[in-house]
């Protein structure tokens, strides 16, 4: 910071005139959603992004490395006078790297980090951690039992206990791909000898189960500085490979904002049920979290349930969420980092917003890699987000599976929908492929209203 922050408190006079540095950390969609919103802040001082990606690095610095090298970060931190750090991935934030960097004696005091500590995070790192919040803070979510592999046998006759669907789940971090639903008690007692069997490593070291919940899942993101916090808008998104919601799970294949459903009434419920009693709860726990939190909510015949907590913004909702926020991300990180939000209200935009993913054709299974990606220089009318992109020899090339992400608004979510897929085949790399019925669904729910 280039002027002096007041010890404890912090109010929004004080920030007017001040100029961060601001460290990025990470390289998707998500990445390139959060620097395309900061660089639009009058508060931002030098922007650099570990390691960033070829989108990313066209607004902010890249700096090459990953992010699991936390001294890489100490250093950049200190050789680049960085004032915040702004995680975009969970993995260093369930390791430990807010604790890291605030024990480091060279990094300075007053550093702003974006992201609970290795307490807050195990929110996300540990779904028993998670499940055993919620029930200490009366918090909606399945009926649920964990198990070690020592307890195989009590695990087995729970599962007999319940009905299908079957929810099995590896309590540590897999990726995303823990949870097994199952049909049938046969195939959930497999997923059980596979977890257990050291199918997700140490992160299968404990197993989940729970009930089904049967609705449609929505995700709500709040901004907090421990104690208050920002709702920023909810979205949806579409995990499936194929349209009509078929096939394997993928990181996301497009996403919606707002979400129909998600009237006064739901959001009501979903403040007072889900998030004033998680923040109270942290905060009571003594967890001094600042940053995002992500609840992956259930809705089942309008009342809100937890499905999942993250501890970072999600993948490929970002994309969608960005758009609608028409106040200063960057300040209300900086107030939430700082420890005080009070002084802060979000500027929601009336508009909607749609993310289309292309991807490359494999995925989410074997895919090829480097093919040159052509028709960018078109895009100019919509909002065009890296996720799996690199260059190479001065040119742009596919690096992942996830490819693109394409956004666009509108005045309501069939004029944003109509936006990004009327541009969606300017793109084109070799087996690009894209869902075409990203927020069909959210159109028609229920008749219209929005
Ligand atoms: P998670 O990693 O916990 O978010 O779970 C991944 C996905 O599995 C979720 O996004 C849901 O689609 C589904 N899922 C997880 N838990 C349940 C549940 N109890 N009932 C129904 N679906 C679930
Ligand atoms: N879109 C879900 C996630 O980021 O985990």
């Amino acid at each position: 910071m280039r002027s002096a922050r007041p010890a404890g408190n912090v109010n929004r006079y004080y920030y007017k005139d001040m100029k961060y540095n601001v460290l990025l950390l990470g390289s998707g969609g998500r990445e390139h959603a959060l620097a395309w919103k900061i660089a639009q802040s009058p508060m931002l001082g030098d922007f650099y992004a570990l390691p960033g990606n070829p989108g990313i690095n066209a607004i902010a610095e890249g700096i090459e490395g990953k992010v699991s090298d936390f001294d890489l970060i100490r250093r950049t931190v200190v050789e680049k006078n960085i004032d915040m750090v702004v995680c975009g991935p969970e993995d260093p934030l369930v390791e430990g790297l807010k604790d890291f960097l605030k024990s480091c004696p060279d990094v300075k005091g007053d550093l702003l980090f974006v992201g609970p500590g290795k307490d807050g995070a195990r929110l996300e790192g540990s779904k028993d951690f998670a499940k055993e919040f919620m029930a200490r803070h009366g918090i909606p979510t399945a009926a649920y039992r964990s198990f070690t592999a020592e307890q195989r046998n009590e695990a087995s006759a729970f599962l007999r206990s319940l009905r299908p669907p079957y929810v099995v789940k590896a309590d540590g971090l897999a990726a995303g791909k823990g949870v097994i639903i199952s049909q049938s008690l046969e195939e959930a007692e497999e997923s059980l000898e596979h977890i257990f069997g050291g199918q997700f490593g140490s992160a299968g070291a404990k197993v989940v189960i729970e009930e089904y919940l049967d609705g449609v899942e929505v995700s709500f993101f709040v901004l907090t500085d421990g104690h208050g916090y920002l709702l920023l808008p909810e979205a949806k998104d579409y995990k499936r490979i194929w349209d009509g919601d078929k096939g394997l799970n993928t990181g996301g294949m497009g996403s919606v904002s707002p979400v129909p459903f998600c009237d006064g009434e739901f959001v009501e419920k979903v403040r007072s049920r889900i998030i004033e009693p998680t923040v109270k709860g942290l905060e009571s726990e003594n967890m001094d979290y600042r940053g995002f939190i992500f609840f992956g909510l259930m809705n089942c015949g309008g009342d809100p349930y937890v499905i999942e907590y993250n501890v970072r913004m999600g993948d490929p909702e970002t994309e969608s969420v960005m758009l609608r926020i028409d106040s200063d991300l960057l300040a209300h990180m900086a107030a939430a980092a700082g420890g005080d939000l009070s002084g802060q209200t979000i500027k929601v935009s009336r508009q909607a917003a749609v993310t289309a993913i292309v991807v490359s054709g494999g995925y989410p299974e074997k895919y090829g890699k480097g093919y040159p990606v052509s028709g960018l220089e078109a895009l100019t009318d919509i909002t065009v987000f890296h996720a799996g992109t690199a260059m190479k020899d001065g040119k742009l090339v596919t690096s992942g599976g996830r490819v693109l992400a394409l956004s666009a608004t509108g005045e309501t979510i069939p004029d944003a929908r109509d936006r990004v897929y009327s541009r969606v085949d300017t793109v084109s790399f070799d087996g690009s492929f894209h869902r075409g019925d990203i927020a069909l669904d959210m159109i028609n729910w229920p008749a219209g209203k929005r």
